[in-house]
């Protein structure tokens, strides 16, 4: 029975555009539903905007426009960024959907119902940047660790959800499910925030001081606070389309580190009491830092990901952030990095494998495919290596080590393209009798190009199908991942032009800068040659 799996990115606040912080979410969703996809899975992705609570209705009030205005424009941007960096999400969930504000006041009114929300007094120390209060063990040196900020001191009556009462509940799950958070030192870290008294949930702000968000269902004088209606999106966002049976059992959510205790602590106890299964995986990833720092608006060392594709190229974009960060690990953004993998992995490794083979099938052949035959150990060392490859893809995605699973197809295209330098074609094809064994390298190298494709479809889409579209092959065929080795390309079948997949960029001075909050941005030269 073929499997299926619900990927969720979080909801983005609309108080900022995207950044390379998103972007690699949703790169990583994306590659990882097109995995899925691919392997013929039942795959729905949802994506979206979080636009109540006081962090918006600061950033409105300060762009001078209402709240709905503002929060209409923001999540409209992400919605379009997302678009024209080809993330193919199934959904676009708004936490002011009504829909979505309808949900939130059912579960509410459920939990009220049930007994687990009570009226009492609320005080302690808020950052709003982070949306949370935070405990005085928590804090470094007074501050926020996210924000750098004093958290402000708030008191007032509130509702109170009973989370305290589903703590050990959780603790055990996660316990008893070593796969639930991953990976396993962010597992560890929530399993230490359970290990101490978790309290009850703050789960409402007075009107009287903030309008902006979803009033509750048993009181008009109060709005939800934001995590809690944001949280629920993940199940309102699957009821919305019909889907919500079938695929809240296999959801499996991507975040990033610091919004750890609200996915693994808050969220669960939610679920528990809203009469929900738990979700199945909690993904957290680490931060792109830009200098070591934390990227943000305010230190002005924002990368944004238009500006990125522009330059670079999407696909050249994705390779990098897949590749540079290990999951769950910080990674460092450096342009000159990116340009170092492109130039040795994407226009050396793959792109030059691709224009060898196929000017060489041009050249020799007019195009038209030879038979694998004769053949040498060293064939059957290159199909090995790409079948090593197929199952070193596969378990590593399936670890979400995306660095390591791309590293083992690029194994692959090395020894690709050492093969072509020990085969040495176009020296044999010097002798007219040894045409049909240059034929027969040639579609060793049509293989190997046909399987890269195939492998690198989720991750590099853009170039899968201009590869596909070079080696002549109909997108039926192209999408069976069990066509055995040789299978693809019946003799006389004719391939495409030869293409230039990545022209290598050069730079006249070190890195191009590229979106730099125009604080170090330079006019360097990038220059393409093909
Ligand atoms: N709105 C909440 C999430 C609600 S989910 C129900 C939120 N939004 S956010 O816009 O502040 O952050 C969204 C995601 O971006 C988080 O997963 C956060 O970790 C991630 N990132 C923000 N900056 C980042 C980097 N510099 N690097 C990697 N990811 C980072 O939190």
């Amino acid at each position: 029975m073929p499997g299926r799996i619900y990927i969720t990115t979080p909801l983005y606040y609309v108080n900022a555009e995207p950044h390379l912080g998103s972007t690699y979410t949703n790169v990583v969703c994306d590659s990882f539903a097109r995995f899925h996809r691919q392997r013929g899975e039942d795959t729905f992705l949802l994506t979206g905007t979080d636009e109540h609570g006081e962090k918006i209705a600061e950033a409105a009030r300060s762009a001078g426009i209402s709240p709905q205005e503002f929060v209409a424009g923001v999540s409209s941007t992400f919605r379009s960024v997302w678009d024209s960096v080809g993330i193919g999400y199934d959904h676009f969930i708004r936490t002011s959907d009504p829909h979505h504000v309808r949900f939130v006041q059912d579960v509410l009114t459920r939990i009220h119902a049930s007994g687990d929300i009570y009226f009492g007094a609320y005080s302690g120390l808020y950052c709003v940047g982070c949306e949370r209060l935070y405990t005085e063990r928590e804090l470094v040196d007074g501050l926020c660790p996210q924000h750098l900020t004093k958290p402000v001191d708030v008191s007032e009556p509130n509702y109170f959800f009973r989370m305290e009462k589903y703590q050990d509940q959780v603790r055990a799950h996660i316990e008893a499910n070593p796969d639930f958070i991953r990976p396993d030192g962010y597992r560890s870290e929530a399993l230490a925030m359970l290990r101490e008294p978790i309290g009850d949930l703050c789960i409402s702000r007075p009107k009287s001081r903030l309008e902006w968000g979803i009033e509750m269902p048993f009181d008009d004088g109060y709005v939800t606070y934001v995590w809690f209606d944001a949280l629920l999106n993940y199940v309102s966002g699957l009821e919305a389309r019909g889907r919500r049976e079938d695929l809240w059992p296999v959801a499996s959510h991507f975040i990033g580190k610091d919004i750890l205790k609200t996915h693994a602590v808050f969220w669960p106890t939610m679920l528990l009491a809203a009469g929900y299964p738990l979700y199945r995986h909690l993904n957290v990833h680490g931060f792109w830092t830009s200098g070591g720092q934390k990227m943000s608006k305010s230190l002005g060392n924002v990368v944004k990901p238009l500006e990125l594709r522009d330059t670079y190229g999407m696909d050249a974009v994705r390779y990098y952030l897949l590749r540079e960060m290990a999951f769950g690990n910080d990674a460092d953004f450096t342009e000159q990095a990116l340009i170092t993998r492109i130039n040795a992995d994407l226009a050396n490794g793959l792109g030059n494998l691709a224009s060898r083979t196929l000017a060489m099938m041009h050249k020799y052949f007019a195009g038209e495919v030879q038979p694998l035959d004769p053949r040498t150990t060293d064939d059957d060392d290159l199909a090995e290596a790409f079948a090593r490859a197929r199952r070193d893809l596969d378990t590593h995605v399936n670890a979400l080590a995306f660095h390591r699973g791309l590293e083992a197809v690029w194994r692959a295209l090395d020894a690709a393209n050492k093969y072509i330098v020990t085969t040495a074609p176009f020296t044999l094809a010097k002798d007219p009798a040894q045409l049909p064994r240059v034929g027969a390298i040639l579609h060793g190298c049509l293989e190997s190009l046909r399987v890269s494709a195939q492998l690198l479809a989720p991750f590099l889409p853009d170039t899968a199908e201009r590869l596909r579209a070079a080696l002549g092959l109909d997108e039926a065929r192209f999408a069976d991942l069990g066509l055995t080795w040789g299978a693809a390309f019946p003799t006389g079948h004719r391939i495409g032009q030869p293409v230039s997949l990545f022209p290598r960029v050069e730079t006249a001075a070190g890195a191009a800068k590229v979106g730099s909050g125009g604080k170090t941005g330079g006019s360097t030269a990038i220059e393409r040659r093909s």
